[in-house]
């Protein structure tokens, strides 16, 4: 039997899981110290209440041998497809039904996707990255060339026409760096990518965040039905991290090597996913209601105030930094030029706050830190008031 010896190119540990472990060591060691976690980006506010009373509601159909449910449609129910479809068209952009693919979280379709192409393929991965796109291509052996983001581009790099790839990831509002592109830029990755011919992966996970005129979606741009793939995911927007719900926009007009993407993402998903829940998917479609979206909008705002205040102190220190505004992310440059991890380490035990060192998403996030605003509002106050407080000369 031979095994997938890729795995062994890929780090020991997933970035989260390993930078959860240094906390639980700091933690057993330091019982008394109360920790602030502003490393992995996860949600602190509940699911909002026309979510809970629709999957309340649809726990009760399950109940009943009238409404219960059993295996659904892979690609998801039509009324969630087609609520997902409306959101798109308030932005303006016009999808079909069958373009639109439920999921159980963007991470898992990212990764998934790459079943569609060959394996010689070459990626084209910005640096520093979501560690996702590097890990999954890792795993199956596939080659990657980096871009450079760095605080000279703003940490959005732009095309080189002499650079040749296949499969290209951008993800808008970045993580880590919560900077933004906007429509210009990105009408210049959707003519790079249609002139080589190749595919644009676009994260939008973090599209809910976005308040200036930025894009949200790639398919804002002209061209992007011909060479984009959007994933999309309910867990930063509403919460879902725990509940776990996503979509995967894969348009009927993306043609590659004489093959229909939309038509192998089907055929993908029917033979190897059995769907959302239902009740899951039940609790997703409220999330488009009137009373949903305005639910969510003050969940959004509550995280964005915390953006504010980490912003704030930032700039009261006189430390640069992206992202904060149209992101829940904030990449800040560690102060007196310290390593990422040495500043992990430092903000660890003086402010007993956690962040995630850049150096985890590539090289060129040596001496950067991110940290999250999906905190609880009094811990992000106290937490900054700590890191203000640290003497870093
Ligand atoms: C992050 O912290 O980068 C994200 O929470 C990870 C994810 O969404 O999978």
């Amino acid at each position: 039997m031979k095994i997938n010896k890729n795995y062994a190119n890929v780090a020991e540990s997933y970035l989260f899981s390993d930078i959860a472990k240094r906390v639980e060591n700091f933690t057993k060691n330091n019982p008394d110290k109360k920790v602030i976690k502003m490393g992995i980006g996860d949600v602190t506010l509940p699911l909002c209440d026309a979510v809970i009373k629709k999957m309340h509601s649809a726990v009760d159909e399950m109940s009943k041998k009238e409404t219960f449910k059993g295996y659904g449609p892979e690609q998801g129910y039509a009324f969630l497809r087609n609520s997902i479809k409306d959101y798109y068209k308030s932005h303006n952009v016009e999808l079909d039904e069958n373009e639109i693919f439920v999921s159980d979280g963007a991470k898992s379709d990212l990764g998934n996707i790459l079943d569609l192409f060959d394996k010689d393929n070459v990626c084209l991965v910005p640096d520093p990255v979501y560690p996702v796109y590097v890990d999954t291509n890792v795993m199956t052996g596939r080659k990657i060339v980096f871009m450079n983001a760095n605080e000279d581009n703003g940490f959005l790099p732009l095309p080189d026409k002499n650079v040749k790839c296949d499969i290209i990831y951008i993800c808008s509002p970045n993580n880590p760096t919560g900077a933004v592109y906007n429509y210009e830029q990105l009408k210049m990755w959707v003519d790079y990518a249609l002139e080589v011919g190749a595919v644009i992966l676009f994260d939008s996970a973090y599209e809910a965040f976005v308040e200036d005129d930025l894009p949200r979606s790639i398919f804002e741009i002209d061209g992007a039905k011909k060479c984009a793939v959007e994933f999309c995911s309910f867990s930063k927007t509403a919460g879902f991290t725990g509940t776990r719900c996503g979509y995967t926009v894969v348009p009927k007009t993306l043609e590659f090597d004489g093959m229909n993407l939309n038509k192998m993402w089907l055929r993908r998903q029917t033979t190897k996913f059995n769907g959302v829940p239902y009740i899951v998917q039940a609790g997703a479609s409220a999330v488009f209601t009137k009373e949903g979206q305005a639910q969510i909008k003050e969940a959004l705002s509550y995280y964005k105030e915390n953006a504010r205040v980490m912003a704030k102190t930032l700039e009261d220190m006189g430390i640069w930094f992206t992202g904060g505004k149209n992101s829940p992310y904030i990449w800040l440059k560690c102060p007196n030029n310290m390593k990422s991890w040495d500043f992990f380490d430092l903000l660890l035990e003086k402010a007993n706050v956690v962040g995630t060192p850049g150096a985890g998403f590539g090289k060129n996030g040596e001496g950067f830190f991110r940290l999250t605003a999906f905190g609880d509002k009094e811990n992000t106050k106290t937490a900054m008031e700590r890191i203000k407080s640290i003497s870093f000369s």
